[in-house]
């Protein structure tokens, strides 16, 4: 018989190794769920032997919520940085100034240049013993607990000669996917987005709790290898002994013995990089032979031997043509700025966020400006900057408007906020337009019509708001330029269609501000009535879960406007739904409750919408992205890969659509 320590052992040794199959090797050999399973066993053997504890179990991925604190630790070889370049020019520059320099034959490793947070690993006998960041170069913070929830992280190092004292050195990254994920549940959490993986990737190495990091599906990539003796004096080789011992090196990396190897790497990457899982903003060239690389030595900031390449299609000069500004249905007011087309990143942007006044005074803008565009992992362009040598024949500095674009009232602008407002929110095109939108959108009442369509009918004097539409009339849609029979009558159809829409989606589609869907669905279970809703005091409202004082205001204010109220009460009259039905109410169960559920992939027994009504009705909390306080995944086909990473991680448990209508009975 196996003795629980040795089952422990042996459950560890098969973990890391399966760990390693599927992290750096792309090639796991048990399923994930028998992964799980054994995981599981680990955890539940380690939580009633505690002396049996081992900071480099494999259980210890999950984190942890001890707080961290972090200690300053010097750095045993200083952690330098690299020259930037941004040409072939400056690339053959580099080449020539090492060949003066050694005179003799060499060669060059070219490496991916990984976007995220350096960090510095130590190992002692193969066994993870601290995680440094590179502070300030010679001393930085002691990150090991959150670094050891990081996957493709070794904690034991396997395979023969790994050196007794080994420090490595990488980049800790967040993968695309993960950093989406993270970012989508920040908005829907009210908090604001990270602008790159890399903000997000340093915001999560310097967590308190472990958990949380363990939740946000870092990964890291080593490019460096010091010991006393290495295996080779190739750096290149030693980073494939590296990968050997457990690390994540990755294979985009080439030993190129001419300058034209190095462009065509350059130029190589340069595009497939884009469908890397990983943000990536340049290429590390390095002299390859360890005894070259001390011969050229170091300036007081940079080593000879080593230059960065920065891609630099990702930023781009243009000419600001004007600046527009675009009325929301909220009334918020945003700057956009128009420019001269250029070519960035494989898209021609024609457009770029000036975001608020503030932004547009730190820029210190004119018309006919050269301005630098910016796609930085961000989705919507910025400027980042302005050329003030390149400046002649200026137009007019950029001041930010005063008065509404569209229908000229004084704008405001709340004290604690940087937006700017048009008030005029009854009166304001673009404003009821917008609101009209909003409310037949799919989501919402999910009636056929496009933006034209609502211009169309506003600027023939048919619809103001959003009850009008109930009131059109064939004979009011006939006679409509490009219009026909056969277009009036569909439209006819889907408005009356759209009385059946349930009340947690008229709700919805009021356009109560901060009410989205999820909020929306919450209000309707906790007031079944829009009466009850439109009573409900701040208290009140704020009792009910992830209602805050915010969401709680704005819908007091909604409920105290005279024309919303009447909106609300036209439509009814309309026969829309201002209830819960009797059937919601009837089925209500607490059968989820406490319970957070989310939703992935596509489904065969119910749409997406109706299982996530189910979950509420049924006292369960929907969410939208997996972390650790979730307790089921509801898994459909194609789940998300992000979301099955990080549920994998966290051990969620994932039910198909049977057993969760089955737990529902
Ligand atoms: S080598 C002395 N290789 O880029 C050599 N750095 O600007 C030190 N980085 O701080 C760095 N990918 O955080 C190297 N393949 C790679 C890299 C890489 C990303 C980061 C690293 C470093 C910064 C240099």
């Amino acid at each position: 018989m196996e003795s629980i320590k040795q089952q422990i052992e042996r459950l560890r040794a098969e973990l890391h190794e399966h760990n390693y199959n599927y992290y750096v090797l792309s090639r796991p050999v048990i399923s994930d769920f028998e992964f799980d399973q054994r995981m599981r066993q680990l955890m539940e053997l380690e939580a009633s032997h505690p002396e049996y504890y081992d900071p480099n179990s494999p259980s210890v991925r999950v984190g942890s919520d001890i707080s961290n604190r972090f200690t300053q630790v010097e750095h045993r070889f200083p952690m330098l940085s690299l020259q930037n370049s941004y040409s072939e020019g400056e690339v053959a520059d580099f080449y020539n100034r090492v060949q003066r320099a050694l005179n003799e034959p060499f060669g060059i490793v070219s490496e991916l240049k990984y976007d995220g947070t350096s960090i510095s690993l130590v190992y002692e006998e193969g066994r993870l013993v601290r995680a440094v960041t590179r502070g300030d170069g010679t001393k930085g913070d002691d990150v090991t607990a959150n670094v050891r929830t990081i996957r493709n992280v070794p904690l034991l190092l396997k395979g023969d000669g790994v050196p007794a004292y080994l420090e490595v050195r990488g980049e800790i990254v967040m993968p695309w996917n993960s950093f989406d994920a993270l970012n989508e549940e920040r908005e829907e959490q009210g908090e604001e987005p990270f602008a790159n993986p890399r903000n997000a990737t340093s915001g999560t190495i310097k967590l308190l709790d472990s958990r949380e990091v363990a939740s946000r599906g870092l990964v890291s990539y080593v490019y460096n290898v010091t010991a006393e003796s290495l295996p080779s004096d190739s750096h290149y080789d030693n980073l494939v002994r590296a990968r050997e011992w457990g690390f994540n090196v990755s294979t985009a990396m080439r030993r190129c013995d001419t300058l034209e190897e190095v462009f065509d790497f350059l130029k190589q990457w340069d595009e497939k990089r884009k469908e890397l899982p990983v943000m990536t903003d340049g290429v590390v060239l390095k002299v390859d032979s360890l005894v070259q690389q001390r011969n050229l030595g170091a300036t007081s900031k940079f080593p000879r031997w080593s230059i960065a390449y920065k891609f630099n299609a990702e930023q781009a000069v243009t000419r600001l043509a004007s600046v527009s500004y675009q009325v929301g249905r909220t009334g918020a007011v945003t700057p956009v700025a128009n420019l001269d087309p250029v070519l960035l990143s494989g898209t021609t942007v024609r457009r770029a966020s000036l975001y608020n006044e503030d932004a547009i005074e730190a820029l210190d803008l004119y018309i006919g400006d050269q301005v630098y565009v910016e796609k930085g992992g961000e989705i919507i362009p910025k400027i980042t900057g302005v050329d003030r040598e390149a400046r002649f024949m200026l137009g007019e500095k950029v001041t930010f408007i005063r008065r509404c674009p569209d229908c000229g009232t004084p704008l405001v602008r709340n004290d604690d906020e940087a937006v700017h407002y048009c008030p005029n929110s009854e009166g304001c095109p673009p404003q009821i337009k917008g609101r009209i939108e909003h409310f037949v959108s799919r989501r919402a009442m999910d009636i056929t019509m496009g933006p034209e369509t609502i211009s169309l009918l506003y600027d023939n004097g048919l619809v103001h708001d959003a009850g009008d539409l109930y009131l059109l009339r064939f004979d009011d849609l006939v006679h409509l330029e490009r219009w026909g029979e056969t277009s009036a009558n569909n439209l006819i159809e889907s408005i009356n269609k759209s009385r059946a829409v349930p009340y947690e989606r008229v709700l919805f589609a009021l356009g109560i501000r901060f009410v989205g869907e999820t909020v929306a669905r919450k209000l309707a279970h906790a007031f079944p009535d829009i009466d009850l809703l439109a009573k409900a005091s701040e208290e009140e409202l704020m009792a009910v879960e992830e209602i805050g004082e915010r969401i709680a205001r704005s819908v007091i204010d909604f409920f105290a406007q005279p024309d919303r109220v009447n909106l609300v009460s036209r439509l009814r009259e309309q026969g829309l739904q201002f209830a819960l039905s009797e059937e919601a109410l009837a089925t209500r169960t607490d059968k989820l409750e406490g319970l957070t559920i989310v939703i992935s992939g596509t489904f065969e027994l119910h749409s997406r919408d109706e299982y996530k009504a189910m979950i509420v009705q049924h006292g369960g909390k929907n969410s939208g992205s997996v972390s650790k306080k979730t307790d089921y995944i509801l898994a459909g086909e194609n789940m998300g890969p992000a979301k099955l990473e990080k549920a994998r991680k966290l051990g969620v448990k994932i039910i198909d659509e049977k057993s969760f209508l089955e737990m529902l009975g």
